[in-house]
């Protein structure tokens, strides 16, 4: 019901051999782990290691005495040789809201009474733990957790570590703690610096977070991220306001200049209730795909420094603070193959072959590879384990190999020699490669692609349809659908009525806008939304032709790499542009915002925020599930321009800005994570016909 639970069916050891194996497993993944390098272990394996461990520690108390697990890091992280102000601990974890329930009622015992203070929520950030000293507002130097009583110095990185300023406004002398890391950005950089430069690539941005940290002489810098998450005095000074809450200890660091969690997408919530924490971890869990870092779980803590002292510490972890962990998603496992598929645009999509792996509640076996180049850049091979990264509804992709543990021999992931489709020639000119046949080589996905509700909407062409207009030779690219006669038609249909019935959809489809009659050509990089941009842009078919590689700049999301493509595959298709125009096909896109109009033929305005007028003007509108009813054959991209269209703006992911989520009741099932996400955060939910009737004026 909540925010996903976080671990698989639970592990149990079968004896004090088994035992014995695990606690070597869990040391070389955790010493592996804090020595930057990449860990044999991923964190769902690990974490249920561990679980199986305290649990036989727990039934066998007198044989537990070596075991790490009562050590913060479970006793594997560097030690270094500065001392900490006062020890940075680690924290005790929950994977439900049972758990979250008990840790309340433990802490409540621990009180002798109810929670009195509040409770915090925060995003449990997944990098290294440091913490930085700050001595008369200047950064003077930075220390890793090591094994929370010692750590390691590593101010090497001052400078490089966006959010801890090197100098802040007022000089002021205290110490903060909290989390560096990598966002996604700062690691794909991260990756590309370091390929660059002849060194393995990272599996991960945790492990790359550890590694650079560690890594005094290299001779490239890496730029991380920091974010407190609390603060401590420094040399006997008074920084912190006495009694402060947690809240108000990182509005106070927020102040001086150093970035919070609470500065975080996911931000740092002060609720009063146990309940309310949950719904809070629910609504962080929702927002996790959409942050541009990772984060691992989400930290519920008792706000009063009072409570907090009154709970006290353990020798691990502080009993007034909690992770709540979120399920795993990014797992490891082997690459077996790699398939490559010839696109509609007739880019070769390469597609990792998986050891199906459970990641999130569903199983992956397919990941994506973007392409030639990117494979070579993760230096990729076949036999590796590779981390696997699957986030919200986004297609799981392979991150990058755990190089330490590639099978002896593994070759490098081959590439293609000829087009997998047609065996002939590959343009490699650009990072994605494609057949030097063009569109043309992988013209039945072409067709359907054209031929789809989204594009030319032309009712009943499915794929044997199309499969036989192509080996009768009648069709050989998208503008011959237009030169079909009806009695043409009706021998591939192998029905006259078939066929008049298509006669008149093709009738239909030669008046659909020119956005549409674009993107049914298949250039790359020019899909529905491209499409869209450009007709609005250049209003006809004409303007596009004459627009040179510099003209297109002018228009959101093509860049100097995309603009030279568009202008030469467009002058390459320039016969079946004529053949297309010949027949009749309209080329124009109609109700096109004049110059200064300001809103484009679909509603949105032309700076991408939505039109002031329409049912939904100023919504954000959020759609999960099968479309029912009126809506029943709504595809997702044709509801997102119906949201436009009526003044809204399509959202993909339930956040507190979201204004309505559309979502057909389920029926006795599990509720959809948007569906939980929106009913905690109080968001309206619409039944697909409720929504239909609210914009019935804007239906197609
Ligand atoms: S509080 C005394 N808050 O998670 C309380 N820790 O798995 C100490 N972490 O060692 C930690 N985000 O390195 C806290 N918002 C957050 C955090 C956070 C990430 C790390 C921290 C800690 C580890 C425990």
């Amino acid at each position: 019901m909540t925010a996903s639970p976080a671990v698989e069916a639970p592990l149990v050891l079968s004896g004090s051999v088994a035992y014995e194996d695990a606690l070597g497993r869990l040391r070389a993944a955790s010493r592996a782990y804090y020595a930057g390098e990449n860990s044999p272990l991923d964190d769902a394996s690990y974490d249920a290691l561990r679980l199986a461990v305290l649990a036989w520690e727990a039934e066998h108390p007198g044989e537990a005495a070596a075991s790490p697990t009562g050590l913060v890091a479970d006793g594997a992280a560097p030690e270094g040789d500065v001392a900490h102000t006062t020890r940075l601990l680690s924290l005790d974890n929950v994977f439900g809201p049972e758990q979250l329930l008990a840790w309340d009622a433990s802490l409540r015992r621990r009180l002798g009474r109810d929670v009195e203070g509040g409770f915090t929520v925060e995003p449990k950030l997944d990098g290294a733990a440091v913490a930085a000293r700050y001595r008369d507002g200047r950064l003077t130097q930075v220390v890793t957790r090591g094994d929370g009583t010692h750590g390691e110095d590593v101010s090497h990185v001052v400078g490089s570590v966006v959010g801890l300023p090197e100098r802040l406004a007022e000089p002021v002398t205290f110490e903060v703690r909290g989390e560096v890391l990598f966002t996604r950005e700062q690691f794909e950089t991260a990756q590309e610096v370091r390929a660059a430069h002849g060194g393995a690539p990272f599996a991960n941005p945790r492990n790359a977070v550890a590694g650079t940290l560690r890594a005094k002489d290299r001779p490239y810098r890496l730029e991380m991220t920091f974010w407190a998450y609390g603060a401590a005095e420094l040399d006997g000074g008074s920084f912190l306001p006495a009694g402060a809450t947690h809240a108000e200890v990182l509005a106070a660091v927020s102040a001086a200049g150093v970035r919070t969690t609470a500065d975080t997408p996911a931000g740092l919530h002060v609720v009063d209730t146990i309940a309310e924490a949950q719904e809070r971890v629910d609504a962080i869990g929702a927002l996790r795909a959409g942050l541009p870092f990772g984060i691992d779980g989400v930290v519920v803590k008792a706000n009063s420094a009072a409570e907090q002292a009154e709970a006290g510490l353990g020798s691990r972890f502080p009993y007034w603070a909690i992770a709540y962990k979120l399920s795993a998603v990014e797992r490891q496992t082997v690459l077996r193959d790699v398939v490559w598929e010839v696109g509609r645009t007739g880019v070769l999509a390469p597609t990792a072959v998986l050891d199906p792996v459970e990641i999130d509640g569903s199983t992956v076996s397919r990941a994506t590879l973007h392409n030639p180049a990117d494979i070579a850049r993760r230096g990729l091979h076949l036999g590796d384990t590779v981390t696997v990264h699957k986030a919200g509804d986004i297609i799981p992709r392979v991150q990058a190999p755990v190089v330490e543990l590639r099978p002896e021999g593994a070759e490098p992931v081959p590439l293609p020699a000829v087009c997998p489709n047609c065996g002939g020639g590959i343009d490699k000119s650009q990072e994605r490669w494609r057949c030097a046949k063009g569109a043309g080589c992988a013209l039945a996905p072409l067709i359907e692609y054209a031929a789809g509700r989204d594009v030319l909407d032309i009712d009943g062409l499915g794929r044997t349809y199309v499969k036989a207009l192509i080996d009768s030779g009648l069709v050989t690219d998208v503008a011959d659908l237009f030169t079909l006669t009806e009695e043409q038609l009706s021998a591939a249909a192998g029905s006259a009525r078939r066929g008049a019935k298509l006669a008149e959809q093709f009738a239909l489809a030669r008046n659909r806008p020119l956005s549409r009659v674009f993107c049914a050509l298949g250039i790359r990089g020019t899909g529905r939304r491209m499409s869209r941009r450009l007709a609005d842009h250049f209003g006809t078919m004409e303007a596009i032709r004459a627009a040179s590689a510099e003209d297109l700049l002018a228009v959101e999301g093509i860049g100097p790499e995309k603009a030279p493509v568009v202008v030469a595959e467009l002058a390459a298709l320039a016969p079946v542009v004529d053949k297309l125009i010949a027949a009749g096909v309209n080329m124009t896109e109609p109700e096109r915002p004049g110059p200064s109009a300001g809103a484009s033929a679909d509603g949105a305005a032309a700076d991408g925020s939505a039109p002031a007028e329409g049912p939904l003007a100023g919504m954000t509108v959020v759609v999960t599930g099968k479309m029912t009813g009126p809506l029943a054959s709504y595809s997702r991209s044709r509801m997102s321009e119906l949201i436009e269209r009526a003044g809204g703006r399509a959202g993909s992911g339930v956040n507190s800005g979201t204004s309505c989520l559309v979502s057909a009741p389920g029926a006795g099932g599990k509720p959809s994570s948007k569906a939980v996400a929106a009913e905690r955060l109080g968001v309206e939910v619409l039944a697909p016909e409720a929504f239909a009737e609210l914009v019935a004026d804007y239906l197609d």
